[in-house]
């Protein structure tokens, strides 16, 4: 069964991971979009590192059978058919998010949300490297 998610991943870290292997749990194939540096422009996201390094890292995570590049801003619909998804993994930080919910049912995908780590985020890291105040453990 494959389970497919997105993310910009940029600055990877614990909280990601966490997601990758806790979403590849789900089924027997994680496939993960990363997020364009173009459509993360057009979605008003931060990001330091280009999408072919942040593609790099997703594709070298034993948790992770298959990655592509994101490059349109919503192509779903588009990936669930193309990879057959049985479940459709994303942080609970965008539970009941349309994007999602939009496509909730579609050729039998299921939505699931899973909880966020605390404590750890991309925005955090480039706070802490602009500020040079080391991450709190
Ligand atoms: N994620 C998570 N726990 C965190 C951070 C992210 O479970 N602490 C999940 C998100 O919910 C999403 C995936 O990891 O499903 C990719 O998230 P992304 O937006 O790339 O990471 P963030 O750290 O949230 O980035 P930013 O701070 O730029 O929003």
């Amino acid at each position: 069964m494959t389970v497919l998610t997105y993310g910009t991943f940029d600055h990877f870290h614990w909280g990601h991971l966490n997601l990758l292997e806790r979403a590849r749990a789900l089924g027997n194939r994680l496939v993960v979009g990363v997020v364009s540096d173009q459509v993360c422009s057009e979605k008003n996201r931060t990001f330091s590192t280009p999408c072919e390094e942040r593609l790099a890292v997703i594709k070298a995570l034993r948790c992770v059978d298959e990655a592509f590049v994101q490059l349109e801003l919503d192509q779903k619909e588009k990936d669930i058919d193309r990879f057959s998804a049985r479940y459709l993994v994303v942080g609970d930080d965008w539970k009941g998010h349309p994007r999602f919910e939009q496509v909730r049912g579609y050729h039998g995908v299921e939505i699931v949300y899973l909880e966020r780590t605390p404590g750890i985020s991309s925005t955090l890291i480039r706070q802490r490297i602009k500020d040079q105040t080391p991450m709190q453990t």
